[in-house]
C-alpha cells in the first residue's frame, strides 16, 4: 500500500514541476495486490483450475506467513532450525475483475517472495515454478488474461524439511504486485542508475534504461530521464532518441550532471529520483519510477572503507528475516522501530544474512542510512550438515537466475556498499569451490562493477582443512566469520593473512557478538559450561567481544565488522529454546545489556548503562559485580549515596598530537584494560548511582531495588497509525511497582484485550522458553517485559488496549488508525 502511494505521490510531484508531462501515462500501473486472497493450509486436488471452488478457504491479506500462526512443539519436522513451528503446503487464490484488456497492454505479476517452492496459475495456466524463498520474481500475464473475473492460484510446497538453518516462515510473506503497461514499456527492474563521478560541487549519473517492444516492428522514440531531489525539484533532464527494434529489449545509456549534490550518507540519507519517460511523438507512452542516491565508495587495501571520501568503519550487524511474533510477514513499522534502536546504538551496517531481504527493508536502509552487504545464498552446491532440503537441491538449475534477481532489483540501492556470494559454504574448502565462485563473482560484476564482492568464510585457518588460497584470492574483498576462531588468532585476528597477504581487502562478516538473554542474571559462581539455551556469566560474556572489537577499531585495514546477530531471531534452537540468543536486542525488541556495550563503543553523546538489576532479596551483604558500559572518561559508582570509587578504561589509546606527554583529551589513569568497568558492591537495597563524566559533561544513570508488582504499564511506539489493515502499533508492556518501577523479575499472566479498529496479531515476552503460540491473547512478562502488536483495519477509528493481570491495576491505552497518516 504504502508504495503505491510513494509512487502516487511522485507523480503528483512531477505534475507540479514538470510542465510538458502532465500525468504518469494511464497504461502504466504498479498496483498493490495483497488484499482479500483466499487460502487453506493443505494441498488440494484441482486448486489451480479456474472453476474451483474456494468459497470455504479462509480470507486473508498478503503478506502472509503460516508457520507463526502454529504451535511450538519439540517433534516439528523442522526442529530447532525452523523454531518448532509448522510448515507443510499451503494453496492461495485471488480472484480479481479487470473491466477491460487492451489489445495493446501488458500484465505481469510481482511476488517480492514465497517461501518457497511455489508455483503460480493464472486461469488455470501454469507460468512457472520457484523454488527460493528468498528472491523476487514475476510471470508475465498477457497471454492469459481476460476482461471479467480472472484467478491466480498458488501453490506453496514447504514441506520438504528440514530446509533452512533458521526460521524462515511459510507461505507469501511479502508482496505481490499487479503490473499493468503498453506494449513499449521501461522493463521490470528496468534501470541502471550509477555514480560514476561525485563530490559536493557536481556529480554524474549514469543511467542504463532497459526498454521492451513487445510489438513485431520496430518503434522510434525519445527516452526521457528526469533526476529530481528529495524536495520535489527537478534537478537534471536528458533526452536520447531511441530505435527499438521489433519483438525485442534495448539498452539506452545516458549520463546527466547535477550540481551541488545532496550527497547520500549515513547522517544524511538524502535520496533522489529518477523518472524516465518513454515518448512517442509528444506523448508519454510509459513511465517507471527508480530511487537512488549519490554517493562516492571506496575501499583501500591499508585503510579501510571511505564514503564520499571520509573514513567510516562498519559498526556492523548480522539480521536475520523475521520479526519475532510476527513472523516473516513483516510491516514497515516493526522494522522501522527495530532499525531504530540499532541506528540509536549507533550501528551503520547490516548484513542481511543469508538471503536478500524484503524490498522495502532496503528502502529503510536506505532512508534510514545504514550500509548494506546483500547476500544471497547460504549453500550452494555442497549441503551442510543435516539440512536434506536446503538450496543445493536447486543450486545448479537456479543460481543464476536467483543471482539476477538479487542484482537487478536491488543494485540501485545507495545503502548496498557490498554484495556477498554466501555464507559459510563448504566449497571453500573444496577443490572445485573456486570454479563455482568464479562464475558467481563474474555475473556480480558484469551486472554490477561498482560493488565488491565478498564471501563469509568461515575456516580460512580451519585446523582440520582450511579455505583454499584461489577460493579466497577471487574474493574482491575477503569475509571472515569467527576470525578469532582458529589457534593464535585468538589474539592476532587479522594481522597473520595481513602479513602474508598485504595485498587482500578484508571485512569481519560475522563475529561473535554480546548476546544471551535479556534480563537473566546469575550471581553464583559455579554456572554451567555455555551450551545451547544456557545463560553465561553476565560478567564474562563480553570479553571476547570487547578484544575482538579493540583490534578492529584500531586497524583501519579491517573495514568493520558485522557481529552475530544484532536481534534475536526464530529457530536455529535447540528445545526448550525456541529461538537464538545471539541477538543484543531480544525478539520483542527490547535491548539486553550488550545493546550499550555496542552503543559505548559506538557513539560519542555521554552514556552510562549498569547492570544487573538491584533486587537481590535475601542476599544481603553479598558482593555482586556491578557493571557500566560507558563512553565517558571516568565513572564513579555509588551505592545509596556511598562511593565506590571512579574508574576508567584505557581504550581507546590517548595518543600523543604534537608532543610527548600532550594529548587531545584529558589524561586519565585507567583501572582497566577491559571495555567495561566492575565494581564488587556488597548487596544491600537501594540505588545504584554511576556518575559518568566526559568532556566536563556529566551523565548519570540510577538502577533501584523495585518492590512487588502492583500495576501494569503500556507504552506505544507510535500514536497513530494507517488504517490500511498493515500498519502496526507496538505497545511495551511493563509491571511495575508501586512507584513506577519496572519489576526486573516479575512474569505475570497479562491477557489483552482489543477494542475498535484494531486487532491484536502478536504477543511476545523475549524468552527463548516460552512456546505460547505467538498469536496468543495472554502473555507472562518475562524480566517485568512483554510486547503485544496491533494491526489497523481498513476503517479508521480509535483503538483501544486493555492489559489486565491478576491482582494489578489494569492499564488502558488509545491510539488511533487513520485513513491518510503517511
Ligand atoms: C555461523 C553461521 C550463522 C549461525 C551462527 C550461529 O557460523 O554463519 O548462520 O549459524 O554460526 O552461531
Amino acid at each position: 500500500m504504502k508504495k503505491s502511494f510513494v509512487i502516487l505521490s511522485l507523480g503528483l510531484i512531477q505534475i507540479f514541476t514538470l510542465n510538458v508531462w502532465s500525468a504518469i501515462p494511464e497504461s502504466r500501473q504498479h498496483l498493490l495486490m495483497d488484499k482479500n486472497w483466499k487460502f487453506i493450509q493443505s494441498d488440494v486436488n484441482g486448486a489451480e483450475k479456474q472453476n474451483f471452488n474456494d468459497a470455504d478457504w479462509r480470507t486473508i491479506n498478503l503478506p502472509h506467513d503460516w508457520s507463526i500462526e502454529g504451535e511450538f512443539k519439540e517433534d516439528a519436522i523442522t526442529r530447532g532450525a525452523g523454531g518448532y513451528l509448522p510448515t507443510g503446503i499451503g494453496w492461495y487464490r485471488k480472484h480479481f475483475n479487470l473491466a477491460s484488456v487492451g489489445k495493446d497492454q501488458q500484465f505481469w505479476i510481482e511476488f517480492d517472495g514465497v517461501y518457497m517452492n511455489s508455483d503460480v496459475w493464472l486461469n488455470g495456466h501454469h507460468l512457472g515454478k520457484h523454488p527460493y524463498g528468498y528472491t523476487s520474481f514475476y510471470y508475465d500475464l498477457t497471454p492469459f488474461i481476460k476482461k471479467g473475473e480472472n484467478i491466480i492460484a498458488v501453490r506453496v510446497d514447504n514441506s520438504l524439511q528440514p530446509n533452512s538453518r533458521w526460521y524462515s516462515g511459510s507461505g507469501i510473506y511479502r508482496h505481490v504486485w499487479l503490473n499493468i503497461a503498453g506494449s513499449v514499456h521501461i522493463a521490470q527492474w528496468g534501470t541502471y542508475i550509477t555514480t560514476p563521478q561525485v563530490d559536493s560541487s557536481s556529480a554524474t549519473i549514469s543511467v542504463r534504461t532497459s526498454i521492451e517492444n513487445h510489438r513485431e516492428v520496430s518503434k522510434n522514440l525519445v527516452l526521457r530521464s528526469v533526476v529530481i531531489k528529495g524536495s520535489g525539484k527537478e534537478v537534471a533532464v536528458v533526452e536520447t532518441p531511441v530505435t527499438l527494434t521489433s519483438a525485442g529489449k534495448t539498452d539506452v545509456e545516458q549520463s546527466l550532471k547535477v550540481d551541488s549534490p545532496e550527497l547520500w550518507s549515513i547522517e544524511t540519507p538524502s535520496i533522489y529520483t529518477l523518472q524516465s519517460y518513454a515518448v512517442e511523438g509528444t506523448k508519454p507512452i510509459d513511465s517507471y519510477i527508480s530511487t537512488f542516491g549519490i554517493r562516492k565508495i571506496e575501499y583501500d587495501t591499508d585503510k579501510g572503507f571511505f564514503l564520499n571520501g571520509k573514513h567510516v568503519k562498519m559498526n556492523g550487524v548480522c539480521l536475520h528475516h523475521d520479526a519475532g511474533c510476527l513472523g516473516t510477514a513483516i510491516p514497515e513499522q516493526s522494522w522501522i522501530r527495530r532499525l531504530q534502536l540499532l541506528k540509536d546504538m549507533g550501528c551503520n551496517a547490516i548484513r542481511t544474512s543469508h538471503n536478500p531481504p524484503a524490498p522495502e527493508f532496503l528502502d529503510l536502509c536506505d532512508k534510514m542510512g545504514f550500509l548494506v552487504m546483500d547476500e544471497i545464498f547460504d549453500e550452494w552446491i555442497l549441503k551442510k550438515g543435516q539440512v536434506d532440503f536446503s538450496y543445493h537441491l536447486y543450486f545448479e538449475e537456479w543460481w543464476k537466475s536467483d543471482l539476477l534477481s538479487m542484482i537487478r532489483r536491488d543494485r540501485n540501492h545507495p545503502s548496498i556498499v557490498i554484495w556477498s556470494a554466501g555464507n559459510e559454504v563448504i566449497e571453500q574448502v573444496s577443490e572445485t569451490g573456486s570454479e563455482v565462485l568464479q562464475k558467481l563473482v563474474e555475473v556480480f560484476h558484469k551486472e554490477d562493477p561498482t560493488r565488491p564482492v565478498t564471501q563469509a568464510n568461515d575456516r580460512i585457518a580451519a585446523g582440520d582443512g582450511p579455505a583454499k588460497l584461489p577460493f579466497l584470492e577471487l574474493q574482491d574483498i575477503v569475509g571472515y566469520n569467527y576470525v578469532d576462531r582458529w589457534n593464535e588468532r585468538r589474539e592476532l585476528y587479522y594481522s597473520i593473512d595481513r602479513h602474508d597477504h598485504s595485498d587482500w581487502k578484508m571485512i569481519g562478516t560475522e563475529n561473535i557478538s554480546v548476546g544471551d538473554i535479556r534480563g537473566q542474571y546469575s550471581i553464583e559462581r559455579d554456572l554451567p559450561e555455555r551450551g545451547p539455551g544456557r545463560s553465561r556469566d553476565y560478567r564474562l560474556g563480553m570479553i571476547q567481544a570487547e578484544q575482538l572489537w579493540k583490534f578492529t577499531l584500531v586497524n583501519d585495514y579491517v573495514v568493520g565488522d558485522f557481529m552475530w546477530t544484532g536481534i534475536d531471531y526464530l529457530g536455529e534452537a535447540w528445545w526448550p529454546s525456541k529461538n537464538s540468543s545471539s541477538g543484543v536486542i531480544d525478539l520483542c525488541g527490547f535491548p539486553k545489556d550488550g545493546y550499550y556495550f555496542y552503543k559505548s563503543q559506538w557513539t560519542r553523546e555521554p552514556m552510562v548503562h549498569l547492570f544487573p538489576h538491584w533486587n537481590w532479596e535475601g542476599h544481603e551483604g553479598r558482593v555482586i559485580s556491578v557493571i557500566a558500559y560507558t563512553n565517558c572518561d571516568t565513572v564513579e559508582l555509588f551505592l545509596n549515596g556511598k562511593s565506590f570509587g571512579k574508574k576508567s578504561y584505557v581504550f581507546p589509546q590517548q595518543g600523543h598530537t604534537k608532543a610527548w606527554n600532550t594529548y587531545t583529551r584529558p589524561y586519565i589513569a585507567p583501572t582497566t584494560s577491559d571495555l567495561h568497568l566492575t565494581w564488587g558492591v556488597p548487596y544491600e537495597p537501594g540505588t545504584l548511582k554511576a556518575v559518568g563524566r566526559k568532556n566536563g559533561k556529566i551523565v548519570t544513570e540510577e538502577v533501584h531495588t523495585a518492590s512487588r508488582p502492583a500495576a501494569i504499564r503500556l507504552s506505544a511506539d507510535k500514536m497513530e497509525l494507517s488504517a490500511d489493515a498493515w500498519d502496526i502499533v507496538n505497545i511495551k508492556v511493563e509491571i511495575i511497582d508501586e512507584n513506577g518501577l519496572t519489576v526486573p523479575d516479575a512474569n505475570n499472566l497479562v491477557e489483552f484485550k482489543v477494542e475498535g479498529e484494531g486487532i491484536l496479531v502478536g504477543t511476545d515476552n523475549g524468552n527463548p522458553h516460552d512456546k505460547t503460540p505467538m498469536k496468543s491473547k495472554q502473555r507472562n512478562t518475562f524480566n517485568g517485559l512483554a510486547l503485544a502488536v496491533i494491526q489497523s483495519t481498513e476503517k479508521s477509528g480509535n483503538i483501544r488496549i486493555t492489559a489486565s493481570s491478576a491482582d494489578l491495576k489494569d492499564a488502558v491505552l488509545q491510539v488511533v488508525s487513520t485513513r491518510a497518516s503517511k
